[in-house]
């Protein structure tokens, strides 16, 4: 199936896309059963625009992460354009626009984090992991990310790795940590 939704002329793709930097080079398209469930959940919706969060997880969650062909495709079923979905997407940090490592480590940057030493666990990632905010380690196995309150501001410094809070953070505890993730 064609990855092009044809709702968007070359002028409001993402810049990259227009400079020929990341073309279309897989297959992009949802089975009948994900299509329906498309459907559904845009009927949910007065407006069914609402349903681009949810249906963008799905999106994630079939092909791995949110590519520019990826954001074509969904713009398609809703009848947006590539780069409203782009903005989307660029807008919260659960999707993701490479491939994710097999785990996620989001570092909290907001005040009480700040203030109990983000930035020291931070680093302490960082080094520990060789790669920088946004980076995935050349095995696979964590991505780096830095995020907004985490809504666990009396347990800082914190992360949340992969769907778990870890809270009260030090170097030691981030070592122990690392040492779990496979
Ligand atoms: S500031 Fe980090 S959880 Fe709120």
């Amino acid at each position: 199936m064609s990855t092009t939704s044809g709702a968007a002329g070359a002028s409001n793709r993402p810049p990259a896309q227009r400079a020929g930097l990341a073309a279309p080079t897989t297959t992009v398209a949802f089975s009948p059963e994900q299509l329906a469930e498309v459907q559904r959940l845009q009927s949910l919706y007065p407006d069914r625009r609402g349903a681009l969060l949810p249906v963008l997880h799905m999106a994630q969650e079939t092909f791995g992460y949110i590519s520019l062909p990826v954001e074509e495709y969904v713009g398609g079923l809703f009848e947006l354009s590539p780069a409203h979905v782009h903005e989307v997407v660029t807008f919260y940090t659960l999707y993701f626009q490479q491939p994710k490592g097999r785990h996620v480590v989001a570092v909290c940057h907001n005040l009480s984090c700040y203030l109990a030493g983000s930035r020291d666990i931070l680093a302490h990632l960082q080094r520990r992991l060789g790669i920088d905010l946004g980076e995935t380690t050349p095995d696979g196995r964590i991505t780096l990310q830095s995020v907004e309150c985490l809504c666990a501001c009396e347990a800082a410094p914190m992360v949340q790795v992969d769907d778990r809070y870890e809270l009260n953070l030090t170097p030691d505890k981030i070592d122990r940590l690392l040492e779990g993730l496979r």
